[in-house]
């Protein structure tokens, strides 16, 4: 039997990368600066993430871990419309810059990135492919209801190999699972019907009882901003916002998955709008460790 690969979780954030690895593969290392993130990483996962700022970082901190697979999620704010898309002049993408500085030099065999489409017309974008001269190279962008999953999160992944040419085949179609098999029992607090009729437009409901329901994608502003940062349900109480829980499940979280004790509403919002959909994560690991 092989050994597992092992990985190296960079921008973990709440380990969706790590936890759509098969057995094939473990993750020996993680980095984020959210001390929030970490506690929940932690908790869950039985392993602290390493909490520095990558945007220091210098190629002989991530020597340790030059064989590892290497999983990279960026910040995507310099990408989105929301975060005015500054691309490589947004201070965000330093941490990014400074990762690619240390691949360049470092050379793992094998690294695998998860962005927001935009990315996909960056010069982040081009920085990325510069840094990898001599990999095999393969892009591809793929939204989870390709796999099944009632929810909208289309994202930009790339996949690197140093010996062999990987490439990222479009997934055969699967029907799509019910909405409601991802939601929890009505019930817990719901928005008054006037300010529900006052959204107009600019909010998308969906109805917990619509075989056909597909929500949009929860960004890390859910729960905070009413308007283009997620879907709403309506179920037999009422309209409300997706639960935590509920958004976990689309992103294909386990079932015994938790935010610890502390982690506030807001945050937990942040945290998991911020994540990664495991089901397309792990589409992708079965490209990037090949056969
Ligand atoms: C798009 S999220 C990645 C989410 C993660 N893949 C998950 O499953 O939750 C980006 C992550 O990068 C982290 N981050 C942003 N800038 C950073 C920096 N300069 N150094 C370290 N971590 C950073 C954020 O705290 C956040 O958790």
């Amino acid at each position: 039997m092989r050994a597992p690969v092992e990985v190296l979780e960079l921008f973990s954030g709440i380990g969706a990368a790590g936890i759509a690895l098969g057995e094939r593969a473990r993750v020996v290392a993680a980095f984020d600066q959210d001390p929030v993130a970490n506690l929940a990483y932690a908790a869950n996962q039985g392993r602290s993430p390493l909490a520095k700022n990558l945007a220091g970082i210098k190629p002989g901190q991530l020597s340790a871990f030059a064989s590892c697979a290497w999983w990279l999620s960026p910040p995507c704010q310099p990408h989105t419309v929301r975060g005015a898309g500054r691309d490589l002049e947004d201070p965000r993408s330093a941490a990014l810059v400074r990762v690619l500085e240390a691949a360049r030099a470092l050379r793992p065999p094998l690294l695998a990135l998860e962005n927001v489409p935009g990315f996909a017309v960056s010069s982040a974008r081009q920085r990325l492919r510069a840094s990898l001269d001599g990999y095999g190279l393969a892009e591809a962008e793929i939204c989870p209801t390709a796999l099944g999953v009632p929810m909208r999160r289309r994202r930009y992944y790339l996949v690197a190999c140093r010996d062999r040419n990987p490439s990222l085949e479009c997934p055969a179609p699967v029907p799509m699972r019910p909405l409601a098999a991802y939601l929890d029992e009505p019930g817990g607090s719901y928005l008054p019907e006037a300010e529900v009729r006052g959204y107009g437009h600019s909010a998308t409901i969906v109805d917990a009882s619509d075989p056909g329901a597909v929500a949009h994608c929860f960004t890390s502003a859910y729960g905070n901003s009413r308007v283009r940062a997620g879907a709403y349900v309506r179920d037999a109480g009422g309209v409300r916002l997706f639960s935590p829980r509920e958004i976990l499940r689309l992103l294909g979280f386990p079932g015994g998955w938790h935010f610890p004790p502390g982690v506030d509403l807001r945050k937990s919002y942040a945290l998991a709008g911020n994540s990664l959909s495991i089901d397309a994560v792990r589409w992708v690991w079965a490209a990037a460790l090949g056969p």
